[in-house]
């Protein structure tokens, strides 16, 4: 089925490679929006403009002009939502932008698409989505060994990031139960993969054993995470947008529970064994590197994802290894260092935090 798909935050991790994955698909056409924060990359899609059916706007979600010009412009049959303030300890350090553009922008988008949605004829009404992507962070932080949080789980959420997520996640359903829009809302787990601003934890960890740098842990480092890659994140959403029902969530993880400390220790382990000669790592036993610092204000012990409904309903599950996924990216990065180079340079702050997540 043809399909227009304006998508928002294309320029970043997930949605770049969400927006390389959809227009692989015969038929579709996208319009990717974004701000072009910091954490927006354009080099990572440019490639993309070579191709007929892609088309780039340069804009805020939360100008509401811009954005309903740009809708009635190109008259989207779905709306997948992933534009967003993403790292936690920006939002400890400063809310506001988090506020705004995760909670206002996502505002602005609904009340649009509504506007738009109520004018549609009976078919493309029928078949237009607004999806949005959202995270495990919403459902607060576990215990060791508390049950994987489902998709009926209590919003419980600790940083300004997840609550403003949280937020968004409330507008949207009420947006459903008022007004009818459609809507169908992902919680995924933590990403990893090529492309990510090297300000989360696994590619900053990379680019500090490159440099020799130290690896600052917050706390004990047992904080645990479940890592999805991003290629197995991205066919969720596609799987979402194609057959998930109207009004329903889907947690979209891995199962693949790992401490911090863990996850930092196998990269150490894969660089010194499989790259520090051929790609001249300075350091020979790069676990040396770490080092622990006060842990970060409300620090979630743990995250886990049920994800038997998408298994059963979409019949999706994460099909990547992580120690190969892992192996892939920190070769990637060792390959592309002009990208990261570029970012760090235009952004010195992101990789020299007091510790890093
Ligand atoms: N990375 C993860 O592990 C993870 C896990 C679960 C959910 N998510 C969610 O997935 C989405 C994408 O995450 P990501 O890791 O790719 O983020 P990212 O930080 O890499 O990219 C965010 C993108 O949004 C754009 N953006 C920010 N503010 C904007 C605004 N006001 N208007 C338009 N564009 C704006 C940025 O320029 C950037 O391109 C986010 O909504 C995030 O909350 C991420």
């Amino acid at each position: 089925m043809k399909k227009k798909i304006l998508v928002t935050g294309g320029a970043g991790f997930i949605g770049s490679s969400l927006v390389k994955q959809l227009i692989k698909e015969p038929g579709n056409t996208i319009i990717n929006i974004d701000k072009l924060t910091y954490a927006g990359n354009y080099e990572t899609i440019r490639e993309l403009e070579k191709l007929g059916n892609y088309f780039f706007e340069q804009v805020d979600i939360c100008d509401e002009s811009k954005v309903s010009t740009i809708i009635k412009k190109y008259k989207p049959s779905n709306i997948i939502h992933l534009a967003a303030e993403t790292h936690v300890d920006n939002s400890i350090d400063s809310p506001r932008e988090f506020l705004f553009t995760n909670i206002f922008g996502t505002f602005n988008l609904l009340n649009l698409s509504l506007k738009y949605w109520n004018e549609l004829d009976f078919k493309p009404k029928q078949d237009f989505r607004f999806q949005y992507i959202s995270t495990d962070e919403v459902y607060g932080s576990l215990n060791k060994n508390e049950k994987s949080f489902s998709e009926l789980s209590p919003y419980d959420p600790s940083s300004p990031y997840s609550a403003t997520k949280a937020s968004a996640d409330h507008l949207i359903r009420a947006w459903g139960k008022t007004f009818n829009l459609p809507y169908i809302i992902t919680n995924s787990s933590n990403n990893y993969g090529p492309f990510q601003l090297p300000e989360k934890l696994i590619p900053l960890t990379i680019i500090k054993i490159i440099r020799n740098e130290e690896i600052p842990i917050y706390g004990d480092g047992n904080q645990v995470r479940d890592w999805i890659h991003v290629e197995d994140h991205v066919r969720a959403l596609s799987e979402a947008m194609l057959n998930g029902e109207i009004g329903e969530t889907y947690n979209v993880g891995a199962t693949n529970e790992r401490s911090n400390l863990e996850v930092v220790n196998l990269i150490c382990e894969i660089i010194d064994t499989n790259f520090s000669k051929e790609k001249k790592i300075p350091s020979k036993n790069s676990k040396e590197l770490i080092s622990f610092v006060g842990d970060r204000p409300a620090h979630d012990i743990r995250y886990s994802l049920s994800t038997t409904k998408i298994l059963n309903e979409l019949n999706w599950e994460a099909q990547i290894e992580f120690k190969e996924g892992l192996t892939n990216t920190i070769k990637w990065y060792l390959e592309n260092k002009e990208w990261w180079l570029n970012i760090i340079e235009k952004n010195s702050q992101i990789i020299s935090r007091k510790g890093i997540n």
